[in-house]
């Protein structure tokens, strides 16, 4: 670890501090270092979506993200978000209306939907589809998937 950085961020609540390559992209740091696989890794060029999570509140690609940009960030991933609750409305809608088969997606698409939830109350179906986007989902179709977060916003 010869460049290694001391990097010091909090994730979901609880303060890390790690020696890290600057090479080394955030979802590949939550993963590998932390042991946190809820976060995918699919096409590593941030086209897919898969990689997304929480930083400073804001969802970013942890693909396109370096560790060590993270430093002093709050960083808030699938497992820590599921432990609060804060995804509870959100996962039972996508149990109900069957919005995922692999799964592979689901945890980003989850943090993908909570955000647009946060911002926009009222969106309609083609305001779901814009803001999820940048989601890709293999199994789905995304019918099921705007049909949950379409149901949550209309609680
Ligand atoms: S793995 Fe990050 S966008 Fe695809
Ligand atoms: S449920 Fe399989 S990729 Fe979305």
């Amino acid at each position: 670890m010869e460049h290694a950085v001391e990097t010091t961020l909090t994730v979901n609540g609880t303060k890390v501090t790690r020696r890290v390559e600057p090479r080394v992209h955030l979802v590949d740091f939550l993963r590998e270092e932390l042991g946190l696989t809820g976060s995918h890794i699919g096409c590593e060029h941030g086209v897919c979506g898969a990689c997304t999570v929480r930083v400073n509140g804001e969802i970013v690609r942890g693909c396109l993200m370096l560790a060590v940009q993270a430093d002093g960030c709050a960083v808030d991933t699938i497992e820590g978000l599921s432990d609060s609750k804060e995804l509870a409305a959100l996962q039972k809608a996508f149990h109900e209306h069957n919005a995922f088969q692999c799964g592979f997606c689901t945890p980003a698409m989850l943090i993908a939907a909570l955000d647009l939830i946060r911002k926009n109350r009222t969106a309609d179906r083609e305001a779901i589809r814009a803001h999820m986007s940048g989601n890709y989902c293999r199994c789905t179709g995304y019918q099921a998937i705007v049909d949950a977060i379409e149901s949550v916003i209309g609680k």
